[in-house]
């Protein structure tokens, strides 16, 4: 199974920070913030990646992973975002090298204690549809978050201003080959995105979603505090065994 790695955007939430380089360049701990997503896919045992990049600094990135090999890997694939389109439109910039593929999609921002790879490896057994991965929160209206019937996902909504329930949709997701026409068909919501909350209420609709609650801390690091608290987290604990 491929993965696709995002790592675009402006990151105006972190302005002044942002200012000259790109989000996920910045330091999580000892390393820069993207290290993180890649090492989670690499433990999961995806060896095949693509990075894909924007806004400031882009060209850094390639100074940075090189062809992956501190990771371990013999090559790494990357493709550029020009604007900012949304999550789900630098997805779709990844279609014509996936080539009808499968792929686990991971933010550049979002990083996990614990190896995912048992999920991984229940989604490539359910043998087509999508997969994602829920944690309790806190501040739920800063996320997706879903609302559960039993064991299944009923519904998404992106950033809610009353949330119905405080499970959050963390930044890596798991879709068929389908996903690519998807993102054809998706329509930019009021921020003028290609929203990836409408890719995963496409794939509930469908009636082929599934989920499971992730084990361990997880978080992103697009805000001043979650940045911070992405450090913290790094420096006592560790995230998901980097080498
Ligand atoms: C994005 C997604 C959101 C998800 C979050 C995880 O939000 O739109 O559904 O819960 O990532 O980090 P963003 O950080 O782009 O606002």
């Amino acid at each position: 199974m491929k993965g696709v790695i995002l790592a675009g955007g402006l990151g105006t939430r972190l302005f002044p920070l942002t200012k000259i380089t790109n989000k996920h360049l910045l330091p999580v701990y000892d390393r820069p913030m993207i290290h993180y997503p890649i090492q989670a896919l690499v433990n999961a045992g995806i060896d095949d990646i693509m990075v894909v990049t924007g806004g400031r600094k882009s060209g850094d990135f390639l100074s940075l992973l090189g062809n992956g090999r501190d990771f371990g890997l013999k090559h790494l694939n990357y493709a550029y975002q020009e604007g900012e389109g949304g999550i789900a439109e630098a997805l779709g910039l990844a279609e014509h090298w996936a080539n009808g593929d499968s792929v686990v999609v991971a933010l550049g921002d979002n990083l996990i204690e614990n190896n995912i790879a048992s999920a991984v490896a229940a989604f490539q057994a359910q043998g087509g549809g999508a997969k994602i991965l829920l944690k309790e929160v806190e501040d739920p209206e800063r996320f997706g978050v879903a609302t559960l019937e039993g064991e299944h996902v009923t519904r998404i909504v992106e950033k809610p201003k009353e949330p119905e329930s405080n499970l959050a949709v963390i930044g890596i997701y798991m879709y068929d080959g389908r996903v690519w026409d998807i993102i054809h068909e998706l329509k930019p919501s009021d921020r003028g995105e290609l929203e990836i909350t409408d890719v995963n209420n496409w794939f509930i609709e469908d009636g082929s979603m599934t989920c499971e609650v992730l084990d361990g801390w997880w978080t992103d690091a697009g805000t001043f505090e979650s940045l911070h608290s992405a450090s913290k987290l790094v420096a006592e604990g560790g995230a998901n065994k980097l080498g």
